[in-house]
């Protein structure tokens, strides 16, 4: 296959870069590295360029013909999306219509779509399936819920077929920490509480103490890098072999609260991490994990890296290396 992975230097894209040319595909990253690392692209052809940029598309386009394009490029912190709203309805609805826009041009007419758990906002229950109502509670998950809704819209009308994949908290390694996460700044949990176990950070602050969860912190559910890069895999194979369009919540099931976090980070490094208690972060919903089975069921998908140690274990060896 030749897959264009919009996205491909950033956290997720650069994995599933690497997953992609490994297993002998052509790959194509398309990434302005406004949040990527050009030295995360370990494999294929890669191309500097922006969604906004219209004409840089047409070209891209113009000299590959794609089978499918994988779309991660998009900001993407909660947070930052209530304090300046307009950065992510442009990055994240502009920049993704004028992909569609290209891939229409070209006769693209396979997507596999990186949404999020935030498109449900406060859950009515957990886990969260599929049939759960969809509310969004920031502008983050805002843009991704109207993706989600263009991109039902572009497959009734113009037969642009697409799977989305609606992540809950992505983490981890390369378990051979060739890769890793890497924001900047770094705003998510896992990495910011192995800083200050180094004593690269001088504390983590915990985001609110009095949510309605058993110890008062928030509850995710953290899933391996390597296990949601495996799903983008069925995706495309799916949309490859003509399956019709799919959206699937995607998680391990179980969910652990920043507290709880925190102690298997101390288990992972044997260091201590030192902790401030700090006021509820806008835009946090109390509690999300995923109910995955629908994933399960149908392609087979199972998590490789179900662990949260082991998750830890190579986010550690990542964050050392
Ligand atoms: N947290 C802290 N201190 C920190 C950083 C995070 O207490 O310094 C807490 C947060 O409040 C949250 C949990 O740790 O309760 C996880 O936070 P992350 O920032 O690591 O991840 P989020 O849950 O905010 O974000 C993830 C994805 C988003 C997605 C979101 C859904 O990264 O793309 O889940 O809410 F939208």
């Amino acid at each position: 296959m030749k897959i264009l992975v919009a996205g491909g230097a950033g956290y997720i894209g650069s994995h599933m870069v690497r997953m992609l040319d490994t297993l002998g595909h052509a790959v194509v990253t398309f990434d302005d590295l406004s949040a990527g690392f050009r030295e995360a692209v370990l494999g294929g052809v890669f191309v500097q360029g922006s969604l906004h940029d219209k004409a840089a598309l047409k070209e891209l386009f113009g000299a590959n013909q794609f089978d499918a394009v994988v779309h991660f490029a998009g900001s993407i912190a909660v947070g930052e999306s209530v304090r300046d709203p307009a950065k992510y309805y442009q990055n994240n609805l502009t920049g993704t219509l004028n992909l569609l826009d290209a891939m229409r041009e070209h006769g693209v007419n396979k997507m596999v779509f990186s949404s999020t758990a935030a498109i449900f906002g406060n859950p009515q229950y957990v886990p969260i399936d599929e049939a759960h109502p969809q509310a969004p509670i920031n502008p983050y998950g805002m843009t991704k819920w109207v993706t989600e809704q263009i991109l039902r819209d572009y497959d009734a009308a113009y037969g642009l077929r697409s799977v989305t994949l609606r992540y809950f908290n992505a983490a981890g390694a390369a378990p051979d920490a060739a890769l890793g996460e890497r924001h900047d700044p770094e705003t998510h949990l896992i990495p910011l509480a192995l800083r200050a176990a180094s004593g690269k950070l001088p504390e983590l602050t915990v985001f609110g103490t009095d949510y309605d969860t058993p110890d008062g912190t928030c509850i995710r559910d953290y899933i391996h890098i390597v296990d949601l890069c495996e799903a983008h895999l069925l995706a495309l194979q799916h949309l490859i072999s003509a399956g019709e369009s799919r959206a699937y919540n995607l998680g391990n099931g179980q969910g652990y609260s920043v507290k709880e976090v925190i102690e298997v980070v101390k288990k992972v490094t044997g260091m201590s991490v030192p902790v401030k208690y700090g006021p509820r972060r806008a835009g946090d919903p109390p509690r999300l994990v995923a109910d995955a089975t629908q994933i399960r069921k149908d392609w087979g998908w199972s998590p490789k890296y179900a662990a949260l140690e082991t998750i830890i274990e190579h986010a550690w060896q990542w964050e050392r290396h």
